[in-house]
């Protein structure tokens, strides 16, 4: 089963009134109103399974942003390297990512870095390797059951440079000009209003900060149709703008050097997303680079 597979949580109890009777339920929000609400259960559903010991739970078959049995395999595939692997807990990569941002970022000494939507923390451990005790990383995740198995992840590697906090990259947890690099991976095609995010990360960033992303983005126009189903949207492929908008949309934010290159060979891992025949040729991974 692929993460595309995975139910919602539906276990949702009936809420029970302090000292009171039961209370209604209230009604389940509609995904449609906001495509974070059926994200955020998506993926706190694929953290569930990771902690619960399910084999592979993203990965088996191979579902959106998930590989096969073969993780390592699928994590050289979309960039990793074998020191990369060894370095980072099993835990930290549950095969969500489609690039490897922290290749791009030409990370140094004492940066501090932030992640965007950074999942199980691969990419903050990493990143927390390159920029040493000096520096800092922070994960950013609207997903409570993603940042609790990041600071577990924390915890095990003994990092004291890393921290994990809850919130959306529509709005960030911090404060203006105090980051010099920010990193994603696999994230912002996610978000249902990504001017938001590029705003955000433009009031972050210190000046002359670096935007080193890796993310999909959409061949040509997405129909209207994939845009508004709720699975594809959550398994990284119904949301993605194209290059040219992400272009335009990172200026229009004040961004400059703005490169975006595709990866054509993002295709050998793309075609099993969503169990849609068609993923690879509606999106592809970008390495996307900018200075703020
Ligand atoms: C495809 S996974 C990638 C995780 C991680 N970057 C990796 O490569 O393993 C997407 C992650 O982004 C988080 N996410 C999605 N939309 C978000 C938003 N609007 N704000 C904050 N986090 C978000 C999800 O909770 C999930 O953990």
């Amino acid at each position: 089963m692929g993460c595309c597979d995975q139910p919602a949580d539906s276990t949702t109890p009936t809420a029970q009134a302090c000292c009171g009777p039961a209370a209604e339920a209230p009604a389940a929000a509609d995904p449609r109103s906001d495509p974070r609400i059926g994200v955020r259960e998506r993926y706190a559903a694929i953290a569930r399974m990771a902690e619960a010991g399910t084999p592979e739970p993203a990965m088996s078959e191979g579902g959106c942003c998930g590989g096969s049995a073969a993780l390592d395999r699928r994590s050289l595939g979309v960039g990793y390297s074998a020191e990369d692997l060894a370095v980072v807990p099993r835990e930290a990569d549950m095969g969500l990512g489609c690039g490897n941002p922290t290749a791009i970022a030409g990370l140094q000494a004492g940066e501090v870095v932030l992640d965007l939507g950074s999942g199980g923390g691969i990419d903050c451990f990493l990143a927390a390797q390159r920029v040493g005790p000096s520096g800092r990383v922070i994960g950013v995740d609207m997903t409570p059951e993603m940042i609790a198995k990041a600071r577990a992840n924390a915890a095990k590697l003994g990092h004291d440079n890393v921290e994990f906090r809850l919130g959306e990259i529509e709005h960030l947890p911090l404060a203006d000009a105090s980051v010099d690099v920010v990193i994603s991976n696999c994230v912002i095609n996610l978000s249902p209003d990504k001017a938001q995010v590029y705003a955000e990360v433009a009031r972050i960033l210190k000046p002359g900060g670096r935007f080193c992303v890796s993310d999909v983005l959409a061949r040509e126009e997405l129909s209207a149709e994939v845009r508004s189903d709720v699975a594809l949207r959550s398994c990284c492929i119904g949301g993605a703008d194209t290059i040219e908008a992400t272009q335009k949309a990172l200026a229009a934010a004040g961004f400059t050097d703005i490169s975006i290159r595709p990866k054509d060979e993002s295709a050998d891992y793309i075609k099993d997303w969503g169990h849609h025949a068609e993923a690879a040729q509606m999106v592809v991974s970008c390495d996307i680079t900018a200075h703020r």
